[in-house]
């Protein structure tokens, strides 16, 4: 499978941004990681701070052999109707990871405005959330009906 891994707004930082919430590892030791963990799948891993271009990339999946999408929107998760809608329109598999529990944090991160657009949400277990999230879309994917 074609796994898209996509990350929103300044989890380019990770690893240095609050290691007390979203802990010391880094976008690239996820990459290690996610290959590591699936070396049969392929995975292109995308990380913009600027919500056109995650709505971009998500309408090109429209017309391109990508088989689902693990997708961390970040803050945009609480307030981007432009990327529910773009997720709302693909036929693929796309789960919504979180590093942190939204659940725990302040009330305005427990609402998803995209959650409800996604195959689901998986949210709490810092990087092994997307590890969670690359099973799920491989699950969708291979379950009847
Ligand atoms: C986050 C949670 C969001 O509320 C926050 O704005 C982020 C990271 C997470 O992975 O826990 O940027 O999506």
């Amino acid at each position: 499978m074609k796994i898209l891994i996509l990350n929103g707004p300044n989890l380019n930082t990770l690893g240095k941004r609050e290691p007390e919430v979203y802990g010391t590892q880094s976008l690239t030791d996820l990459k290690e990681m996610i290959e590591k963990a699936f070396p049969e799948d392929s995975f292109e891993f995308i990380q913009s701070n600027e919500e056109g271009a995650i709505v971009t990339r998500l309408n090109q999946c429209l017309d391109e052999p990508v088989d689902g999408i693990v997708f961390n929107p970040g803050a945009f998760t609480h307030y981007s109707y432009a990327l529910r809608d773009a997720v709302s329109m693909l036929n693929i598999p796309v789960v919504e990871v979180h590093l942190s529990n939204l659940h725990a944090r302040e009330s305005f991160r427990t609402k998803s405005v995209i959650a409800g657009a996604c195959a689901g949400q998986i949210s709490g277990f810092g990087l092994f959330s997307y590890m969670l999230g690359v099973q799920a879309v491989k699950y969708r994917d291979t379950r009847e009906g």
